[in-house]
């Protein structure tokens, strides 16, 4: 079980530090622990390298290109935070905030507007506790994924189209700084344009005060179609022509991957259309879909929370798992579907990842249209988050058994040439990446935006908040 935690890494840092006039604890992983130990809360947790329990931690969803990790440690208290920042600066270790389930909890405030989440808590953990009390707020849409880490890059879901990414919902934050101090901010800090997508650069979030709504709707429904991939064109001009500029209340998303049973040699196109407040998605979207002719067309409806289940991103659901595999993904934002494009990519992804061949037959080519109202309606220089205009997130994602450097570059090279296919066709000159699904060859102004303000605004907070850029491990500023 993933938990909430912070990992001391870097290839050598141990030993960086025994070169120079750091105290003598600093020299090993050992001595360090130790040290720790005794300034941590009991209910601290810390491993070092080589125990099943460091490697249970630290094991990561996607194998490839990891850090390597010399210590790490999972907290009890928000001054465990504080201490092991600030015990990692007197050793000059580098820090990395981990996540992904588990740990922490999540309170409802007296007047029901806002909740505090705390920085290890999972999306579903938020989901689940607030709909206990007739309340949501906007999550990502995956069951496994922290609450705060698509946050912190701005943050996709299914109610976005209502109130905005994950982070416009953000009320106040602490977090605990390079220099070891802990510091609640709320609008009035510098900080708090940058904490709205660039907020892995900072320091580490130990908990979230957010927006929180009356459930508006309880019934949702979904469509599940099916095509063939002779089927691309159809599909998704009916997309653009059907689905383009609606209501808050629908979601398209749709997958490429291989489904044996169904096409045993090329991946087939699993269209979902999903309507919020419907027991039945509304006929007036579905039937220029059914018209195409699906293989199959599937309804389904329930609540909110069987979204995941549907759109097989639960918790126990394939793309969940922590299976030792390598997952990298090409992401790349567009306004509208450029349907000589998807042709174009869906016959190299065929002819790539098709069949039970491929290294890379486990992969999914990714298309998410979330609605964009509560999006749109913010203002854009508003926040760090640099691509509220763009309607669609499109990425693939290759999955593999990683076998060393020869199957990595073939990923490398297959994904960056079906990214720039989808790129080309979208007729904007710079790439649009977000950066949580970042493969990490895009330049911080893919992760963060083009314009020059937005660039010189975040190092200009970066110097005065991470002078010596302790958090630099996850897509960083410079
Ligand atoms: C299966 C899957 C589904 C996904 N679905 C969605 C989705 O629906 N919507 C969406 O927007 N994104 C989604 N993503 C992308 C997701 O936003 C990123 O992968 C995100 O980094 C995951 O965060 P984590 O905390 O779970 O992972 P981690 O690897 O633990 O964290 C990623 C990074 O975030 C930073 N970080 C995490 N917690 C903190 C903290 N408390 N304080 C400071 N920094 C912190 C650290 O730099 C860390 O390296 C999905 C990813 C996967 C793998
Ligand atoms: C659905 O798909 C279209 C396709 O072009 C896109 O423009 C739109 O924004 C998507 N989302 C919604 C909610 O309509
Ligand atoms: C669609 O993509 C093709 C291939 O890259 C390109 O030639 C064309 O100009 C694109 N169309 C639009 C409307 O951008």
């Amino acid at each position: 079980m993933r938990q909430f935690g912070v990992a001391l890494l870097s290839a050598c840092a141990f030993c960086a530090a025994s070169h120079n006039s750091y105290p003598a604890d600093c020299e090993s992983p050992e001595g360090f622990a130790q040290v720790l130990r005794n300034s941590l809360s009991s209910a601290a947790a810390i491993y070092l390298p080589g125990s099943e329990e460091f490697e249970e931690v630290t094991t990561r969803w996607s194998e490839f290109s990891t850090p390597t990790v010399n210590l790490a440690v999972v907290p009890a208290t928000e001054n465990d935070v504080v201490e092991t920042v600030r015990r990692a600066n007197v050793c000059g270790l580098p820090i990395l905030a981990f996540n992904g389930v588990h740990g922490s909890s999540t309170t409802l405030a007296q007047d029901g507007k806002t909740a505090t989440i705390g920085g290890g808590t999972s999306s579903k953990t938020v989901t689940d506790t607030l709909w206990a009390s007739g309340k949501q707020t906007v999550t990502g849409t995956c069951e496994c994924v922290s609450y705060l880490g698509p946050a912190l890059g701005g943050g996709h879901g299914w109610l976005q189209g209502h109130h905005g990414l994950v982070a416009d919902q953000f009320v106040s934050l602490n977090i605990i700084f390079a220099d070891g101090t802990l510091k609640t901010i709320d609008s009035s800090s510098d900080l708090w344009w940058a904490m709205k997508g660039a907020g892995h650069n900072f320091g580490i979030v130990t908990s979230v005060t957010a927006k929180v709504y009356d459930i508006e709707h309880r019934d949702w429904a979904i469509e599940t179609l099916t095509f063939s991939g002779d089927k691309v064109e159809a599909v998704y001009e009916a997309a653009n022509r059907y689905l383009s500029n609606l209501p808050a209340e629908i979601t398209n998303w749709s997958w490429w991957l291989n489904e044996a049973d169904v096409d045993p040699d090329r991946p087939i196109i699993l269209f979902f259309i999903i309507q919020e407040g419907a027991t039945i998605v509304d006929p007036a979207y579905v039937n220029p879909f059914r018209d195409i002719g699906p293989i199959s067309s599937e309804t389904k409806s329930g609540s909110y929370r069987d979204l995941a289940t549907w759109t097989l991103i639960a918790v126990d659901s394939a793309p969940c798992q922590i299976a030792g595999r390598a997952n990298t993904r090409f992401p790349v934002y567009v306004r509208e579907y450029n349907v000589t494009a998807q042709r174009e990519a869906y016959d190299i992804f065929a002819a790539n990842v098709g069949g039970a061949n491929s290294p890379f037959s486990g992969s999914t080519f990714l298309f998410e249209g979330y609605p964009q109202g509560g999006v749109q309606g913010i203002d854009s220089d508003s926040t760090a988050f640099a691509y509220r205009s763009d309607s669609l997130l499109i990425a693939v994602r290759l999955g593999y058994e990683p076998t060393g450097k020869e199957l990595d570059d073939q990923a490398a090279q297959l994904g960056n040439q079906l990214r720039d296919i989808i790129h080309r066709g979208s007729g904007y000159k710079d790439l649009h990446v977000y950066v949580n699904y970042a493969y990490g060859n895009e330049k911080p102004e893919g992760w963060y935006g083009y314009e020059r303000w937005r660039q010189a605004r975040l190092k200009e907070l970066k110097h005065k908040y991470d002078p010596q850029g302790h958090f630099n491990f996850y897509a960083p500023i410079e």
